[in-house]
């Protein structure tokens, strides 16, 4: 099924209204296959980013993670939306919303959504397809995702429990179950057997009896059925997709430093949420990928345990959480703030190549007199570190050397033209610019769609 064309031009009153010349003109001119991706870790806002662009783009797509992503949006009438594991792009009529193959999708939750959002109005018939190839997330990996943090202790992962990692477990040790498997639901009950036993012989604190298999297997018939019309060969409709010229934009879920490889391991997400994961997650291949848009926020947050150099432990971080609601989608849990992180921005800059930034959330900086950004580690010893180190005990000894800036303690969330910003607020932008050496494209001053500067 591909979707209609769209000329390029075509958009929504509410955008025309929302966005300046400069502006529209700054989305129209993206590339045929973009991507906007987290810088930190996570829940930078990329959401908001990503609903603004899907009216320009023919298909939406998720290439990894799973209902652990907590995308917050709102529509033009101002209506509130947290997605989980549909593509942001879906509040937009015409985009077409894939869930690739790198995706682990727990069925339940996903039809939870879809019935939320169509009784909010929002229709998906025909408009979300899930990739064949994508693993499907069990009850059990939940289940199991809470024994194994118990087993962890002290030296927990702090994930959000939504049975993501092992689920990325199964697909990687191969017993893990898939979309497609879904079609063939004689040898359903065999291979949801090796899965449950498996982890009944590794955890005793798991029960599995014969009557939980015949259960599931009941369960999984009713969802097989409802799923049948959105699944999809994805890769080969977006290679299609690619070919016929329509525009695709990818919504990252989580950020580079929870990326398996490249995050604060082992305090990360178990998939690859920078560029590569782009490629192995849809099947695209490299040569096509365009503009990349990083998404920070202007201060840093973390949700979990792990390694966070800039982290503010006193008043000045319970300021920002309040100011900023720092507290998660998915979860409910408070985030850690602390000041913005350009030792590890430039070191996810240099993994991605981004194009631009989408700099999020100034307006909740307008607060502080004096802000700091952390401009550089040094070793206990006073010498440099010169990136972003791997080994999580020179993280925690390094001393953080911060850069202070003046602040502009002014209202800034109805302003839409970069100029009116106060100069402080542009000397910010400014300096993250030139310390990082990539162009701030868009800057976010609230929560809202219209809440965006096109610089
Ligand atoms: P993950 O995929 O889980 O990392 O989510 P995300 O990056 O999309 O973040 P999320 O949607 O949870 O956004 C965080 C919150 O910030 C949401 O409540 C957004 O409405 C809000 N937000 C986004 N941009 C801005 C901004 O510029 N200013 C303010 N004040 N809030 C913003």
């Amino acid at each position: 099924v591909l979707c209609s064309a769209r000329p390029a031009a075509a958009s929504s009153a509410a955008v025309v209204e929302q966005a300046s010349d400069s502006g529209l003109a700054r989305i129209e001119s993206l590339s045929q296959v973009s991507g906007v991706l987290g810088c930190q870790w996570g829940d930078e806002g990329k959401g908001k980013l990503v609903d603004i662009l899907a009216e320009h783009f023919d298909v939406v797509a998720r290439c990894q993670g799973g209902a652990n992503a907590g995308h917050t949006i709102y529509n033009a009438e101002g209506k509130k939306f947290a997605l989980h594991l549909i593509p942001s792009g879906i509040l937009n009529e015409e985009t077409t919303c894939v869930v690739g193959n790198g995706v682990v999708v727990h069925l339940q939750k996903m039809f939870e959504e879809i019935d939320n959002l169509e009784s909010k109005g929002v229709s998906c018939k025909g408009r979300i397809l899930v990739s064949d190839r994508a693993h499907l997330l069990f009850d059990f990996h939940q289940e199991v995702d809470g024994l194994r943090e118990a087993e962890l202790a002290k030296s927990f992962i702090g994930t959000t429990k939504r049975g993501i990692g092992p689920c990325y477990s199964s697909k990687v040790i191969r017993n893990g179950i898939r979309v497609s498997d879904l079609r063939h639901m004689d040898t359903f009950p065999e291979k949801l057997d090796i899965l449950l036993s498996d982890a009944a012989s590794r955890f005793p604190g798991f029960n599995y009896s014969p009557d939980m298999l015949r259960e599931e297997v009941e369960r999984y018939k009713r969802f097989a059925e409802r799923l049948e019309p959105f699944i999809a060969d994805t890769v080969h409709f977006i290679n299609e997709s690619i070919s016929y010229k329509k525009k695709i934009l990818v919504e990252g879920g989580q950020a580079t430093m929870l990326d398996i490889d490249f995050g604060t391991y082992p305090y990360v997400t178990s998939s690859s949420p920078s560029a590569g994961g782009i490629c192995t997650g849809l099947g695209i291949a490299p040569r096509v990928l365009g503009d990349l848009i990083g998404v920070v926020k202007a201060y840093t947050t973390r949700v979990g345990s792990g390694p966070f150099p800039t982290e503010l432990l006193g008043n000045v971080g319970e300021l920002l959480r309040v100011a900023g609601h720092e507290f998660g989608t998915t979860t409910g849990r408070p985030r850690r703030c602390g000041w913005l992180d350009i030792v590890a921005l430039k070191y996810c800059c240099q993994i991605n190549g981004f194009s631009s930034l989408n700099l999020t959330k100034l307006d909740v900086l307008s607060e502080f007199p004096e802000i700091q950004l952390g401009v550089e580690y040094k070793h206990a010893d006073g010498t440099p570190i010169k990136s972003f180190p791997a080994d999580l005990r020179d993280l925690e000894q390094s001393k953080v050397e911060y850069e202070t800036l003046p602040g502009w303690q002014k209202d800034i969330s109805s302003i839409r033209n970069y100029s009116d910003l106060p100069k402080a607020a542009r000397q910010y932008v400014e300096r993250i610019e030139e310390l990082i050496g990539i162009p701030i494209h868009y800057i976010g001053v609230g929560p809202g769609r219209d809440a965006l500067i096109y610089k």
